[in-house]
């Protein structure tokens, strides 16, 4: 079983979906085995990917309706190991409907686990707040992926999603950790900025990413043009900072990997003698 990463923070406009897709793109770019998961009933990965959501036959809302099984609604897109499941348009008995559906906590975690080994990594974008498919997501995933800008109400979520992971922890996945805090949207000329990111190592010293996704207007164009901005715009410096967070992530993961080997050696090592 790969990596499930959500991506989450209850605070609007801090760069989750733009991240979500970003980095799911730029995995796929460095050859591993990618799925892309919207569960943001905007629905916003869809139109960043280039999809029509009206021509979708099948999403995550069928999934939970269980008219549908995870493997039928996996979309193959245009990048070469990146796959998708989008979320329709709702209306509003739809959105109505999936967030009753979506108090069955543990389905989105039994159906990853049971039909999505294939997958290096599983990234998943979540809504601005906590209650029904963030609080899914969070029981389903490995970690969390913590994008930030620098504003006061998005440091204040920060400390909100550390506190509903501990609940989740306590309650329903013992193993969820911090994948990192990222800084998005950072505008290296502001003073707000570094002040922000100051507080930010001295609160959370530990948890920061090595990555800073930069301010960058290629990304608002991309939206435009319904690509991620990494296919619109490779050389811009915000789809360089979202390739090196891919990095990042895969290198994170790998020294998870040779730890858990190492363990096993030394353990083999002591047993021999
Ligand atoms: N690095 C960046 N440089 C410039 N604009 C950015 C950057 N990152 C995100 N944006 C823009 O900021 C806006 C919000 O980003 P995004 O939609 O990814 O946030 P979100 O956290 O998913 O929001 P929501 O919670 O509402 O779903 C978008 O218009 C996006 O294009
Ligand atoms: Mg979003």
């Amino acid at each position: 079983m790969g990596k499930i990463i959500a991506v989450a923070l209850p605070k609007g406009g801090v760069g989750k979906t733009t991240t979500a897709v970003n980095l799911a793109f730029a995995l796929a770019l460095k050859k591993r085995q990618t799925l892309l998961i919207d569960l943001d009933p905007a629905g916003c990965c869809s139109s960043s990917l280039g999809f029509n959501k009206e021509k979708i036959n099948g999403d995550m809302f069928d999934v939970f309706n269980f008219s549908k099984s995870l493997l039928h609604v996996i979309q193959k897109t245009d990048q070469e190991n990146l796959s998708f499941i989008p979320l329709k348009n709702l209306n509003y008995k739809d959105e109505v409907r999936l967030s009753k559906l979506a108090t069955n906590q543990a389905l989105l975690r039994n159906v990853l686990r049971a039909e999505a080994h294939s997958f290096d990594f599983i990234i998943i974008d979540t809504p601005p707040y906590l209650i029904g498919l963030t609080t899914d997501a969070l029981i389903a995933a490995d970690s969390v992926l913590v994008p930030v800008i620098t504003g006061k109400f998005s440091m204040d979520a920060v400390d909100k999603i550390l506190e509903h992971m501990d609940y989740i922890k306590r309650n329903f996945n013992q193993h969820l950790a911090v994948e990192g805090i990222l800084m998005s949207n950072y505008e290296y000329n502001a003073k707000v900025s570094f002040t922000a990111k100051k507080e930010l190592y001295a609160k959370y010293p530990d948890l920061i990413l090595r990555t800073v996704i930069p301010k960058n207007v290629a990304i608002v164009e991309a939206t435009f043009y319904n690509k991620p901005s990494i296919k619109h715009n490779p050389s811009a410096k915000s789809s360089v900072a979202y390739l090196q967070l891919a990095d990042e992530i895969i290198e994170k993961n790998l020294f998870g990997y040779y730890q858990v080997l190492t363990d096993i050696d030394v353990k083999d090592t002591i047993r021999e003698k």
